[in-house]
């Protein structure tokens, strides 16, 4: 390009205009993010308003938003101008991870995505999300503590792994041992800066590497499997649906992309919706009055008030706290401000759902407050725009169904004693104690 068309179109860009910018030294910066993300966001909002600009360690120059109107303006704009945060899970996932596509890439992979998690592909579902819960339930000790995310952890992988490959069966136990270990450790290594160098097989990266490898072989043996099943264009599982398409030049999937995606789906459908039923038992035994009335919906039969919960479950404890873009067109309008190209944007989700102008008295924890109402545009546990979370009405299905069978077979004692705290497992946000109840189970099912 001439340098002159080059002057004419940088003087016809719009001059840049950033949000307000926290002067903290970028040290100061990059520990309140690490120590503490949340705080660090609510401190810098009180102190600059919904919107600023600071140093993210990872991201880089970022403008965090916590505004719903410009987070919504941001969600929806051309998917060419602003795209994936960079970096983003790929780089623990894979190249070939949803994660990883911007632009047509990432339509295309969406629209053979959304299919098996909508609407009547849950439904069918259902039934597997109520067998692994009672399959798990059995061996819950009556009348004493326990944790529930790790059981939860088991229900999710496994509803996941039989959504994603078919049908259950022992080939299957291998990844039910592998992909927990990775997840924990993959979503620690996933929030950490990068080494430029290999810091050797005891390292984190190192570790992961190594699960990586053996989740490969596993893979590599099921894909050839299913690939090989002569009913394979009748097959309705995930894993037949990736290796049924085609792109636009008639090309298929490469096997090794196809591992990306299906560890996507296991890493990113099983964590979060886990962590969110804990903190769901965590949250209703220390409110007797929601656990009744729960209980009561259960014998009449309905579902407002438990979907209800379940939203404001997601609104006080927030398991994934932001969603991210980077900004790859010359400059984009955001709001009042215009930012350049290779900013990160992202978006405090769990900061909107704790904001009084959006939810009167935030702290309390109400399910009313959704009864018989569309959420506010403020509610976003699933991010928004073209990359809200695929999984959404799987998770929420699943999280429905969870607890409909929990509160049918088993009594939950409730208790006075103080909240759990949050606790940061790197991507997700669980109850430090793990989300303890005590259960007892029913003579008769309600
Ligand atoms: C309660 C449970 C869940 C929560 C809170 C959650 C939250 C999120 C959030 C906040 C995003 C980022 C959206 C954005 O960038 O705007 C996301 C993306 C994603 N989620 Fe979920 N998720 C949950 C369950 C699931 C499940 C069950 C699956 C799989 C079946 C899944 C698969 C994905 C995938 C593949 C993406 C990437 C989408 C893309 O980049 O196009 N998630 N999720």
């Amino acid at each position: 390009m001439s340098e002159t068309l080059t002057e004419e179109l940088t003087e016809q860009l719009p001059a840049i205009n950033l949000p307000p910018v926290v002067r903290l030294p970028r040290i100061i910066q990059g520990l309140g993010f690490a120590v503490n993300r949340r705080m660090f966001v609510n401190r810098m909002m009180d102190k600059h308003g919904r919107v600023f600009t600071c140093d993210a360690p990872v991201f880089g120059r970022t403008i965090v938003v916590g505004d719903p109107q410009v987070a919504k303006q941001l969600f929806a704009a051309n998917t060419d101008a602003v795209g994936n945060i960079q970096p983003n899970l790929s780089r623990v996932l894979g190249k070939g991870s949803v994660f990883a596509l911007d632009g047509t890439e990432h339509r295309v992979r969406r629209k053979l995505l959304t299919p098996p998690f909508h609407g009547k592909s849950v439904k069918n579902y259902e039934q597997i999300f109520e067998e692994e819960t009672l399959r798990e339930a059995a061996a819950w000790p009556p009348g004493q503590s326990f944790e529930t995310l790790a059981p939860m952890m088991r229900i999710t992988l496994n509803a996941i792994l039989r959504a994603v490959f078919g049908a259950d069966g022992a080939h299957l136990d291998e990844l039910r041992r592998i992909i927990p270990p990775w997840v924990t450790l993959g979503s620690r290594v996933a929030v950490l800066p990068m080494p430029t160098r290999n810091y050797g097989r005891y390292s984190p990266w190192g570790r992961l590497a190594k699960y990586r490898r053996k989740y490969d072989e596993v893979v590599r043996r099921l894909i050839e499997q299913v690939a090989a099943d002569p009913h394979l264009d009748v097959r309705d599982d995930v894993l037949a649906l990736l290796l049924r398409s085609t792109y636009e030049d008639g090309t298929t999937m490469s096997h090794s992309d196809i591992a990306d995606e299906l560890l996507t789906l296991l890493a990113a459908g099983h964590e979060t919706t886990a962590a969110t039923l804990a903190w769901t038992f965590e949250r209703i035994c220390r409110h007797p009055q929601v656990l009744r009335r729960l209980e009561d919906e259960v014998v009449a039969g309905g579902d407002e008030y438990r979907q209800a919960t379940i939203l404001e479950m997601q609104r006080v404890r927030t398991v994934i706290d932001f969603s991210g873009r980077h900004v790859y067109a010359p400059t984009f309008q955001l709001g009042e401000w215009v930012i350049p190209r290779g900013y990160s944007i992202i978006v405090a989700l769990d900061h909107m759902h704790e904001d009084a102008t959006e939810f009167t008295d935030p702290q309390r924890f109400d399910p009313d407050r959704f009864v018989g109402r569309r959420p506010p545009l403020a509610f976003l546990p699933f991010g928004g725009g073209t990359r809200r979370c695929v999984g959404a009405v799987f998770a929420h299905v699943e999280t429905d169904v969870v607890l409909r069978t929990v509160l049918r077979h088993f009594a939950i004692e409730t208790t006075t004693a103080p909240g759990e705290k949050v606790h940061p497992r790197g991507v997700a946000y669980t109850p430090k104690a793990g989300g303890r109840v005590v259960l007892r189970r029913r003579v008769t099912a309600l």
